[in-house]
């Protein structure tokens, strides 16, 4: 396994769409998918998609276990929501490419999906609370949307700039 560098606004690579993989889920696959585990753990984060590391696959990773839990790394290929609920929930969220900017975001409370996992098997799941953010905000990423996409334009420019200055100052 390896860390990759991941990337930060205002990179327009974040702004691409990302491509289903077809044929299955081979062994290349799985190293990026423990690479990007790796990475995220690293970062600390608790989601993290293929293109916030330069590859524009629709795969995810995320583990939303708790600091004295045992890890619970999850794996998401090319997941597609198939029902949202009408119930709208906000949450503060961050991203590990809009790194120390936090917001609230109202998004759809509860979602059930489709996606393959890390072996390519095809599950169906509801996901409510946090898991419904973390794998709506990721989704977002495989079609080039960043959670501050969802903020008003003054305070996505004020992310950005914060961030840029961060790196300069870095
Ligand atoms: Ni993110």
């Amino acid at each position: 396994m390896a860390l990759r560098p991941i990337l930060t606004v205002p990179d327009p690579v974040l702004k691409q769409k990302s491509r289903p993989i077809e044929g299955g889920v081979t062994d290349d696959h799985r190293r990026l998918m423990d690479d990007m585990l790796e990475t995220m753990y690293a970062a600390p984060g608790i989601g993290l998609a293929a293109i916030q590391v330069g590859v524009p696959l629709r795969i995810i990773v995320m583990d939303l276990s708790g600091k004295d839990e045992p890890k619970a790394p999850r794996f998401f290929v090319n997941p597609e929501i198939l029902e949202k609920s009408e119930e709208m929930a906000p949450y503060e969220e961050g991203c590990l490419s809009v790194p120390d900017i936090y917001d609230d975001v109202v998004r759809p409370a509860r979602v059930k999906l489709k996606f393959l996992d890390y072996e390519g098997r095809e599950v169906v799941e509801d996901a409510d609370g946090l898991f419904a953010v973390c794998i709506q905000h990721e989704m977002d990423h495989l079609e080039g949307v960043l959670f501050i996409d969802h903020l008003s334009r003054l305070k996505r420019e004020t992310a950005v700039r914060k961030v840029r200055k961060a790196q300069r100052d870095r």
